[in-house]
């Protein structure tokens, strides 16, 4: 597969989100980052690595799509966080922003639990395609409406290994 996103762009824009983030909070507050499996595994694991400051992770599962390419529109909460958002500075950590139908489900849903703050970092956006308005504070890359797999995102469970980001050619 050709790449869309080389894996060493990838790298150096991941860093770039990670100063950016760490630039935004108060020295010595803590950062809570709350990944969105599976797909934003990959791109939580080498965020907090580019990171220095007092992180802490816990990880929400949901799905909107079967296996397909397509969205159904449903959002189906599969795992819920550990530990509580009271008070904390959150940061939802996505791989791609899409129809913005699962983030802003997302979003609502955690604001609930009262956090000190709430922002988003998405590693993708494909803003083409969407179909609510939906607020993403930190952005790596905005793409073409393309099914795209690789850096943990998936096209039936496969190609989430792969370290680069390349179009899917059914
Ligand atoms: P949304 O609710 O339509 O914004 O969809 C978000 C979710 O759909 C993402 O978290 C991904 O899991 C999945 N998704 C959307 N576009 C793609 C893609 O191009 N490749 C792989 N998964 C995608």
């Amino acid at each position: 597969m050709n790449a869309l996103l080389e894996s060493s762009a990838i790298q150096s824009r991941v860093r770039e989100l990670a100063q950016e983030i760490e630039g935004d909070y108060p020295a010595g507050e803590e950062i809570h980052l709350v990944g969105v499996l599976k797909g934003g595994f990959v791109f939580m694991a080498d965020l907090i690595r580019s990171m220095t400051t007092r992180v802490s992770v816990d990880f929400i599962a949901v799905s909107s799509y079967g296996a397909g390419t397509k969205s159904s529109g449903e959002v189906r909460f599969q795992k819920d966080l550990d530990t509580s958002l009271e008070d904390r500075h959150v940061i939802i950590v996505e791989d791609i922003v899409d129809t913005g139908l699962t983030l802003k489900y997302l979003q609502d849903v955690l604001r609930q639990r009262a956090p000190r703050s709430l922002k988003t970092a998405c590693l993708l956006s494909k803003p083409s395609r969407r179909k609510v308005e939906v607020p993403v504070e930190y952005i790596g890359f905005t793409i073409e409406d393309r099914f795209v797999v690789g850096y943990g995102l998936d096209f039936d469970e496969k190609y989430r290994n792969l370290p680069y980001i390349a179009v899917l050619n059914e």
